[in-house]
C-alpha cells in the first residue's frame, strides 16, 4: 500500500473522494432512545468531519443540521428547541427539521427573504431503534439498506455505542481481522498457560494459524477463517463485510443471537462504532441484554465504564479505558489471566488499534498471508472510491437494499467442500430460520 492509496483510503471530510463515496450510504448515527421525546434538548453531532446538530421537533420528527447558524454561524447548540423547530438565540431566526426557515424576527419585511434562506439539513430516517443519515448529493436519497435487524420488533435487538479514537478503517480491520482472536483475547489459566474450556477456544487455541480466505460479493468482501477441527472437519468462520463499513461475524451455539458493527467515520481520526446484537426469531433474553449492558461480548463497554457524559459530540459514549490511562492494562494480569493484560473485552481490540495512531502508516506494513481479508477489503474499498470518483456509477450495493439480507456463519464443513459452497445456506437469511453456529 503507498501512501497515497493510504490518503484515499482513510480521509473521510467534504471533497476527498472516500468522502464523497461515503455520502452516497446512510449512516446510522443516534439510537432512536438518545433523542427520547418531542421537544427534547439537541445533541452535537460530528459525521465525517461535519459538525451538525440533532433534535426531535414538537411534532416527534428529527432533524440534522448543520451546527452553525445560517445567519452568522452561531451554534444551534445553544439553541432553543420549541414549537416546530429550533430556534438561534443569537437573533432569533428558526429553523425546521429540513432546514426552512420558518422566523426571521429581527427583520421587518421577512417574508421574502425567508424563502431563499436554508440552514444545512440533512435527510433522516429512523429505523430500526435507530436514527440514520443521508449527506449524499440525490435529491431523492437511496433506500436504507436491507438489513434484517432493521425491520425486527424492538425486543429482539440490542444496540449501544463507544466513541474510537483512531481512523475508521484500521478499527474496522480489526473486526474482520481472525488471525488475531487467539492472542489478543485469550484467556489464560492460572498457571499463565492457555485455558482449554471451551470447544471453540481450543480450535482456536490449537490452531493458531488458520487458512485464511477471501472473496468478493457485490456488497463487499467475505472473509473466512478454517481450522483443522475433530472428525477430520474443518471449523470455518465467516464473516461478511458489507460497504461501506459493516461487519457480520459469525454466531455461537444452537439457535444464536448474532452481532453486527458499524465503523461510522466521526472524521479522519475517530470512529463512532455502533454494535447491534439481534435474534433473527425471538426476543432477546433479559439476562442477555443485563450482561451486554454490563458489558460482556464484544463491542460492549459496561454501562459503568463509560466517563460521565459530556456535551460534546457522542459525549455520553466516551469510555473511561483509553490510551490515557493504557486502557487500564495491569502487567499481573497480563501474566496470569489475560493475555492482553486488558480486562474489557472491546478495549483489547481498542489499544492496539489506537497504538498504531490516529491514522497508521500502512505504507510500512508487511503483510502475510494472515492478512489476506484485509487485504481483500482495501482493494474492495479502493476500487470503489476510484469508480465511483471516475463518474463510473453508482457505488455498490447502494440501490440494492436486498444485498444486504445476508449473516455471518460459523459451521463444521468436511475438508472435501469448498468453504465458500460449504456455508452458502448458512449466509442466507431465511425467514423463520436460525442457522446455528459453532
Ligand atoms: S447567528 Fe443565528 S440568528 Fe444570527
Ligand atoms: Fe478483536
Amino acid at each position: 500500500m503507498t501512501a497515497d492509496e493510504n490518503e484515499l483510503l482513510t480521509r473521510v471530510g467534504p471533497g476527498t473522494a472516500l468522502g464523497a463515496l461515503l455520502r452516497e450510504y446512510w449512516h446510522p448515527v443516534l439510537l432512536s432512545s438518545e433523542l427520547p421525546t418531542a421537544d427534547c434538548d439537541q445533541l452535537r453531532l460530528r459525521v465525517m468531519g461535519e459538525d451538525l446538530i440533532a433534535f426531535r421537533d414538537s411534532a416527534g420528527r428529527v432533524g440534522i443540521l448543520g451546527e452553525r447558524c445560517a445567519h452568522r454561524r452561531a451554534s444551534l447548540f445553544f439553541g432553543r428547541n420549541e414549537e416546530g423547530g429550533i430556534r438561534c438565540p443569537y437573533h432569533g431566526w428558526k429553523f425546521d427539521v429540513d432546514g426552512k426557515c420558518l422566523e426571521l424576527p429581527n427583520e421587518p419585511n421577512p417574508e421574502p427573504i425567508m424563502a431563499r434562506i436554508r440552514q444545512k439539513a440533512y435527510r433522516v430516517e429512523e429505523r430500526g431503534g435507530l436514527i440514520w443519515i443521508y449527506m449524499g448529493k440525490r435529491a431523492a436519497p437511496p433506500p436504507l439498506p436491507g438489513l434484517e435487524w432493521i425491520d425486527l420488533p424492538g425486543v429482539q435487538r440490542f444496540s449501544a455505542k463507544r466513541v474510537q479514537h483512531c481512523n475508521w478503517l484500521q478499527a474496522l480491520e480489526g473486526d474482520i481481522d481472525q488471525s488475531h482472536v487467539g492472542f489478543t483475547h485469550r484467556r489464560l489459566d492460572s498457571n499463565g498457560r492457555l485455558s482449554k474450556s471451551e470447544s471453540v477456544d481450543r480450535i482456536r487455541a490449537q490452531d493458531l494459524h488458520p487458512k485464511l480466505a477471501a472473496v468478493e460479493t457485490p456488497y463487499g468482501v467475505l472473509i473466512g477463517a478454517g481450522r483443522g477441527a475433530d472428525n477430520d472437519q474443518q471449523y470455518w468462520r465467516v464473516s461478511q463485510f458489507l460497504l461501506p463499513y459493516w461487519v457480520m461475524t459469525g454466531p455461537y451455539g444452537e439457535n444464536p443471537s448474532r452481532q453486527i458493527r458499524a465503523w461510522v467515520p466521526i472524521d479522519d481520526e475517530s470512529t463512532l462504532v455502533i454494535a447491534v446484537t439481534f435474534h433473527p426469531l425471538d426476543p432477546l433474553p433479559a439476562d442477555a441484554i443485563e450482561r451486554m449492558r454490563a458489558g460482556a461480548g464484544a463491542g460492549y463497554v459496561g454501562e459503568a465504564n463509560f466517563q460521565p457524559p459530556g456535551q460534546q459530540a457522542y459525549g455520553a459514549w466516551m469510555p473511561k479505558a483509553s490510551m490515557e490511562n493504557d486502557f487500564l492494562m495491569e502487567r499481573k494480569l497480563q501474566k496470569t489471566s489475560y493475555f492482553s493484560g486488558i480486562r474489557e473485552f472491546w478495549a483489547q481490540d481498542a489499544a492496539l488499534q489506537e497504538s498504531m495512531g490516529r491514522i497508521t502508516l500502512r505504507e510500512e506494513e508487511q503483510l502475510l498471508q494472515s492478512d489476506i481479508g484485509i487485504v481483500r477489503v482495501r482493494r474492495r474499498l479502493l476500487r470503489s472510491i476510484v469508480d465511483y470518483r471516475d463518474g463510473k456509477g453508482a457505488p455498490p450495493a447502494v440501490d440494492e437494499p436486498e444485498a444486504y439480507r445476508v449473516r455471518g456463519a460459523a459451521l463444521l464443513i468436511e475438508p472435501s467442500t469448498p468453504w465458500v459452497e460449504g456455508s452458502e445456506d448458512h449466509r442466507r437469511v431465511v425467514p423463520g430460520v436460525n442457522q446455528a453456529g459453532v
